[in-house]
């Protein structure tokens, strides 16, 4: 076999770019000639008219080849190779050697072929046939911001049916993500029961699986066990409360448990604000298939003809230096790529809810509006409770759906708190929940088919409530107008928590009728549709992402939020696991942490400290507060405004585990490795502890540091020995900084400069 290809120079294609730019060729035509050169550089069409297609990132590759049979296999997936000829003489798969059975690792294996394990795609055609197979037809590679987007066109000869597979590879980010669009040009009915975003295989001696599990109060409960024969499924079937149990992200260990800094690890994520699916499935041959996607189990997806069904993307890392280093890959790629105003700033807030719940009134909102001010927030969020009329919402039974102002508890209406806070130098944040309604609501009575529900069953109610289905464009347009409404009457209002507390329970979709299998998906693409269209007419809005707690958690929903709430629970040593497990794959800037009164054994100090690696915010009755913490308060509003650069920096270190000891060391560094802020945490050290000195990492070997203390309570000094002190950065790389103690609940923030 031999094959002649070309590995693409980065720069080169990009020079071709350029230098047609300024001989001023049209920019349609331009894109077409620069896919064209950049197909013809990547994409090695081969004397015997095979094809080896490479998908490659700065450290990272992904080796697909089209085998005799036409069809596509995967060759290679892991570290970037570095001889570009060995390519040529990748095996199909190390068991091909020894099995006569198996032709390769197929990347969109379809059900009915010769592999007896979960497909990626299940099509049932109008004729009742439930099988595929599909063929290698075309591919092409064209730019994209920040990488190559790789296109491959499959189809069967037998049915009118194309798959097309995306791949677009983030060059410096070492992330690809990857998505399939279905296309049929039956007239019958076709129906999809497996349509997976992506199948990718391993083939070493041993797998680990991390997994995070939830509830609410519970969020990202990391936890790791190593994948032997057979299947292990990761999934959610809740529809809008979609990660209340399992959060869509996981690590996979290559030949070694999952490990910070050392160490094969996969990482990956589906974009999907929905149900979703990961099958871990380690088959006979010892190949591990990891098949991600829409959680297919209860949709059944009846798709029209000529119509895409797109799958969301499955995003992923493969990192040789452990998790650490995929971690930072993800959180780069996250605010360079999707998070909605990645790069821009965060608002710091003071929220109601833990101080008054449901209980307040125009008094009391506008004496809070002085305490943000006091504290040195940017902003006030109104939480639940200010609306309804008829049934006004009073506690969490009525009121869903009537999202006009209490006009009993607030006379002057939503323009008057605006105004009030505005006039303070405060802006203004409000609560919303506009995909749900409480049957006690005028919408209900007046909207009754706008609801998901079944027709002959006794309903059951999720805190209370019940979801809007938002697969109707109806209810679509009514969601908008709830926002737009407001925003239309409140142009200056900042912010809104958009709050989904449900799952989708008694599933029946008035509007999907017979096409049940579908209300799952559709539900999702009608939410994505409201999204879109907030964002176009409203985009200066801030949005957080907040479902009962952290029940919404994914990279598609943070192309529209700017933030997410991580849980309900925020007594600080709790939300510590919690943000060690988020901190895997969210940037700092979108994970929302506030300091509330959940837990006042530990104190004031601690909470804000815990908090304030994050997206920091407050939740609590400043009245509460003694003299001394809520000076350390105001001071650390200030401390967090002048770090937010290194705070919010994707490199992120973390240096040591509270699932491992008695402390949770992470440190922060910013891109030019000059500024560091480590945050250190004793949870529950144990008496006699032998504490040892903590090394850092990613510091600039020859440079200098000093280390300084910040954020201390009124009067006091720092006792940490290191404190004012100059180090090298190989000596806090090598030998490191006495940084914990054994006083329990005790924490700092130490601030390294480069000199
Ligand atoms: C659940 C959220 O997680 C809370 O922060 C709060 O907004 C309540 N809903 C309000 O009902």
């Amino acid at each position: 076999m031999g094959y002649s290809f070309a590995i693409v120079q980065p720069l080169y294609p990009l020079g071709i770019f350029y230098l047609c730019r300024t001989i001023l060729i049209k920019k349609t035509e331009m894109k077409k000639i620069f896919c064209l050169l950049l197909t013809l550089l990547v994409l090695p069409v081969t004397m015997k008219g095979k094809e080896i297609i490479s998908v490659t990132t700065n450290h990272l590759q992904l080796v697909l080849q089209v085998n005799d049979n036409h069809r596509l296999y995967q060759t290679y997936f892991g570290e970037r190779l570095s001889a570009a000829t060995d390519l040529n003489v990748l095996p199909l798969s190390a068991a091909q050697l020894t099995s006569t059975a198996i032709k390769g690792h197929e990347v969109y294996p379809v059900m009915g072929t010769e592999d007896y394990y979960e497909p990626a795609l299940e099509i049932t055609h109008a004729d009742g046939n439930p099988t595929s197979v599909l063929y290698y037809k075309s591919s092409s590679v064209c730019p994209v911001e920040g990488g190559t987007e790789t296109t491959i066109t499959l189809a069967d000869n037998v049915y009118p049916l194309t798959v097309t597979l995306h791949y677009v590879a983030y060059t410096k980010e070492d992330v690809i993500s990857q998505w399939a669009e279905i296309k049929h040009g039956e007239s019958g009915k076709v129906w999809l029961s497996h349509y997976a975003s992506s199948m990718l295989y391993f083939e070493v001696q041993k797998y680990y699986l991390r997994e995070f599990s939830s509830d609410w109060a519970k969020e990202m409960q990391q936890e790791e066990s190593q994948l032997n024969f057979g299947r292990k499924i990761v999934s959610s079937r809740l529809g809008t409360r979609a990660d209340m149990f399992a959060q869509p992200f996981f690590e996979v260990g290559i030949n070694n448990p999952v490990s910070e800094n050392s160490g094969d690890v996969f990482m990956g994520t589906l974009a999907w604000t929905g149900n979703f699916k990961f099958t871990f499935e380690v088959d006979h041959d010892g190949v591990l298939r990891v098949v991600s996607g829409i959680n297919p189990d209860a949709s059944r997806y009846l798709l029209a003809k000529g119509k895409i069904f797109v799958t969301p993307q499955f995003i992923y890392t493969f990192s040789h230096h452990g998790i650490g280093e995929g971690s930072r890959n993800l959180q780069r790629f996250v605010i360079n790529h999707q998070l909605y105003k990645g790069k821009e700033d965060r608002l710091t807030l003071l929220n109601n809810w833990e101080n008054t719940y449901f209980d307040f009134d125009e008094k009391k909102l506008t004496e809070l509006f002085s305490d943000v001010k006091d504290l040195g927030v940017d902003m006030f969020l109104l939480d639940d409770g200010w609306f309804g009329n008829k049934y006004p919402r009073k506690d969490d039974h009525a009121g869903l759906g009537d999202w006009q102002v209490t006009r009993s508890k607030l006379p002057h209406g939503l323009p008057f708190l605006v105004k009030e806070a505005n006039s303070k130098g405060v802006e203004f944040g409000l609560w919303i929940e506009p995909e749900m309604v409480n049957p006690k609501s005028e919408l209900a009575e007046k909207h009754p088919k706008w609801i998901i529900k079944l027709p002959n069953r006794e309903t059951y109610y999720f805190r209370n409530q019940l979801v809007l289905d938002l697969t109707n464009p109806k209810v679509q347009d009514y969601v908008f107008s709830v926002v737009d409404g407001i925003l239309k009457e409140n142009p200056k209002i900042k912010y809104f928590k958009w709050d989904c507390n449900s799952p989708i329970t008694n599933v029946y979709s008035p509007w999907e009728k017979a096409n049940q299998g579908n209300l799952y998906i559709d539900y999702v693409y009608g939410f994505y549709q409201v999204l879109s269209r907030i964002q176009q007419k409203y985009p200066n809005l801030c949005m957080m992402m907040c479902s009962g707690g952290g029940g919404r958690c994914d990279y598609e929903g943070l192309k529209y939020f700017t933030e997410f709430w991580c849980s309900d629970n925020t007594n600080p040593v709790e939300r510590l696991y919690m943000q060690w497990g988020y901190s895997q794959f969210m940037p700092s800037k979108a994970m929302c942490a506030h300091v509330t009164n959940w837990d006042s054994k530990s104190s004031v100090k601690f909470r804000v400290d815990v908090a304030f690696g994050c997206k920091l915010g407050f939740d609590i009755n400043l009245k509460s507060l003694s003299a001394d913490d809520l000076s350390y308060c105001r001071q650390a509003i200030k401390e967090y405004n002048r770090l937010k650069p290194v705070i919010y920096s994707p490199d992120l270190y973390r240096l040591e585990s509270p699932y491992e000891g008695n402390h949770c060391i992470l440190e922060r560094v910013d891109d030019a490795r000059s500024h560091v802020l480590v945050l250190v945490y004793d949870i529950h050290p144990r008496y006699g502890e032998n504490v040892l000195p903590t090394r850092l990492q990613g510091l600039d070997v020859n440079a200098q540091y000093r280390v300084k203390e910040v954020l201390l309570m009124p009067g006091r000094q720092s006792w940490l020995s290191c404190n004012d002190k100059t180090y090298s950065g190989d000596y806090l790389m090598k030998i490191g900084l006495q940084l914990v103690s054994t006083n329990e609940l005790t924490s700092h923030i130490v601030e390294l400069i480069k000199l």
